[in-house]
């Protein structure tokens, strides 16, 4: 397990983004509304394979920590074209469904630096040679169970590939701190879309996998 590297505080907001604190809290809430329609349907996702799927020579994981659904449909996008294999973090304790408190949760796990202790990977991410790793912008970063993630499972000189979901702040300073937590890696040009607009994404998702040279 690699040391634990401190996440600098964020000044971004998530009530904030677009300028206009109510509109967007009504944003994030339909988001997860969609989300939660979505979960329904993801049973079918999360099978994975005893060995580790290949595509053009590369064996690739989808790893995502999703709270809400949208994060978990663009994963599954990113599933369906690649035929990667998927894998979730999984907080042991679940967070509140409740927006105020998972924002005010979220806040002070990014202040305090913590690591919520996550659930074993499954499948393991040390047989892959490229991971996706794909998350939810919280406070304008990652949330604090994906740098869990990381420090469980050092990504060392993989490739590592970021998608996010957001609803304003994009990628926001996650690159950042990724490079940071993973000072090794071959860190590849990530992909961000809002939330609400998952759904309607894969034209894009498609063109970002090709320039990258992943399908
Ligand atoms: C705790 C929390 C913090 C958030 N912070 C931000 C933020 O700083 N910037 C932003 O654009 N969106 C923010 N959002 C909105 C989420 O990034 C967005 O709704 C995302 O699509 C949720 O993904 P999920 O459904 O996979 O959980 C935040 C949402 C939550 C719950």
């Amino acid at each position: 397990m690699s040391q634990k590297t401190s996440l600098p505080p964020t000044t971004d907001h998530p009530t904030a983004p677009h300028g206009n604190g109510r509109r967007s809290r009504r944003e994030f809430l339909r988001s997860a509304a969609l989300g939660a329609i979505a979960v329904a349907t993801v049973p079918l996702l999360r099978g994975h394979m005893a060995h580790a799927a290949t595509t053009g020579g590369r064996s690739m994981l989808i790893v995502y920590f999703s709270h809400s659904g949208n994060t978990r449909r663009l994963a599954a996008c990113i599933q369906r074209l690649t035929g990667g294999d998927m894998a979730q973090i999984t907080p042991l304790t679940p967070y509140p469904q409740d927006y105020d408190a998972v924002v005010e949760l979220a806040r002070q796990e990014q202040r305090r630096n913590v690591r919520p202790p996550i659930a074993a990977m499954q499948p393991d991410p040390a047989a892959y040679d490229t991971l996706f790793l794909g998350y939810p912008n919280w406070w304008g970063t990652f949330p604090m169970p994906v740098a869990t993630f990381l420090e469980n499972y050092p990504v060392g000189n993989k490739t590592l590939v970021p998608f996010c979901t957001h609803e304003g702040s994009r990628l926001g300073k996650s690159e950042q701190d990724l490079r940071r937590l993973c000072p090794q890696a071959r860190l590849l040009k990530g992909f961000e879309v809002r939330g609400s607009r998952v759904d309607g994404t894969e034209p894009s998702v498609k063109a970002w996998l090709s320039e990258l040279g992943l399908i």
